[in-house]
């Protein structure tokens, strides 16, 4: 394609149908994929100006982008699916040879207010992603943008073993160079690039728009509301439950922006004898073995399935679990021990109880994020 040629100009062809002969083992063989995007680039930063917002269309085009892993059979959304909130809807994801991962795909969203930047922090057209957050079930990375490329050079999710050959492969694409030029000035394709563009969309990710959200003003300014009337008496008696009566708000942080305390992690039970370390792999230190990070519950009626591995099923699931299946861990968390006895939390949580906190959950859902055509899988197959 030349360069010369304008974006608008580019974008307009841009849906020129385009072959992608796929391998063998690629769900949707023989059909024709096209890159289709809006002819208005759509907003994903309102406060920045085009080139951000050029990045981040850029990173939404290889977020879904299966030429970003060896065999062409895997994207980012193929385990980040934008109707569940951007997670995964079963246990293990299949990376790029139909290999299982042992840990479930958590939803994508918040990551930069979870990292306290609202959207201002723009340097050179760039956002600067602070090191604050942890991220991963076991915290193993702290910034977005060194995060994107980790599963595409995890051989079992992605499988391309070096980074550097991706520009390459990328640059034999019709539809990257406008887009690149758009993004950064220039045709040229640079690995930098790449994780820069697609930590920007993903950071663009937000679910904000809550009825929760709303009732505690989280979603204009932090504390600007506190409107719990704008719930239901149902849900209003879930949300006593949840702060109250079994200290969930303890561990999961749901009045602040980012929902969780993305910094702590916790053993909340699962077995009594670890069969995946989680945090104390990373540290190497045995009091933080079976600790794991505690989830956002934002979007959680939409995460399913639960917990690191995806072992329950549904909310009920997890909820029997606190209620009367908490193991004696070796490093389960005190706030999960019956504070005479020291042993393992018998909450015993009625099913009335139990339908209030899920009612109560499910006010955590934003039908706007999962449903946003600027989230959305720019490729149409025919
Ligand atoms: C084969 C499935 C798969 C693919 C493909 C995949 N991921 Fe993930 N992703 C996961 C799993 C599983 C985890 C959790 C891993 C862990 O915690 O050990 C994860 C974690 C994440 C997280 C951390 C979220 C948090 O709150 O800690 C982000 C962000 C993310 N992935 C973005 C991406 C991006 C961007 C791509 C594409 C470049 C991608 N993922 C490709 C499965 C996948
Ligand atoms: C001691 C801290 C702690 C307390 C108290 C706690 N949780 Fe959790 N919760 C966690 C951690 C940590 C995880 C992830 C555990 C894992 O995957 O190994 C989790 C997972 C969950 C999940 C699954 C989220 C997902 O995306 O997989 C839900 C739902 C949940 N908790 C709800 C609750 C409710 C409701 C209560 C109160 C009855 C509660 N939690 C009490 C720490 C806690």
């Amino acid at each position: 394609m030349k360069k010369s040629i304008t974006l608008g100009l580019i974008i307009g062809m841009i849906i020129i149908a385009y072959s992608c002969k796929k391998n063998s083992d690629i769900p949707t063989t023989n059909s024709t994929v096209y890159l289709d995007l809006p002819t208005t680039v759509a907003k994903y930063y309102p406060a920045a100006g085009d080139t951000v917002n050029n990045i981040a269309t850029l990173g939404r085009v290889m977020f879904y982008d299966t030429h970003l892993s060896v065999n062409n059979a895997v994207s980012c959304g193929s385990c980040h699916k934008q109707q569940f909130a951007f997670a995964d809807n079963v246990a293990f994801s299949s990376g790029y040879q139909n290999r299982p991962i042992l840990r479930n795909s958590p939803p994508i969203q918040n990551l930069l207010t979870s990292q306290g930047v609202v959207f201002t922090n723009f340097v050179n057209s760039t956002i600067v992603f602070n090191d604050n957050s942890k991220l991963f079930w076991d915290g193993r990375e702290v910034n977005v943008q060194n995060l994107v490329s980790r599963p595409i050079d995890n051989h079992i999710e992605m499988g391309m073993s070096d980074m550097s050959v991706l520009p390459q492969k990328l640059s034999g694409l019709y539809y990257y160079p406008a887009l690149f030029t758009a993004a950064y000035g220039s045709t040229e394709i640079t690995a930098d690039k790449i994780s820069n563009a697609i930590a920007t969309f993903i950071a663009s990710i937000n679910a904000t728009h809550t009825r929760f959200d709303n009732a505690i003003g989280n979603n204009v300014l932090l504390g600007s509301a506190f409107n719990l009337n704008l719930l239901t008496a149902v849900e209003q008696r879930g949300y006593n439950l949840f702060m109250t009566k079994y200290n969930c708000g303890n561990c999961h942080h749901i009045v602040s922006n980012s929902y969780n305390d993305s910094t702590a992690f916790m053993d909340t039970g699962l077995d009594p004898v670890y069969s995946d370390n989680g945090r104390g792999a990373i540290t190497g230190n045995a009091a933080d073995n079976g600790k794991f990070k505690v989830p956002s519950l934002h979007n959680v009626a939409l995460t399913a399935p639960y917990m690191h591995d995806g072992r329950f099923k549904t909310l009920d699931e997890v909820l029997d679990h606190y209620s009367h299946g908490i193991q004696n861990s070796p490093n389960l968390n005190i706030n999960l021990k019956d504070s005479l006895t020291l042993r393992p939390l018998q909450m015993n949580i009625s099913s009335d109880e139990k339908a209030s906190i899920i009612a109560f959950l499910n006010t955590f859902t934003d039908n706007q994020m999962i449903s946003d055509p600027k989230f959305s899988n720019p490729f149409k197959v025919k």
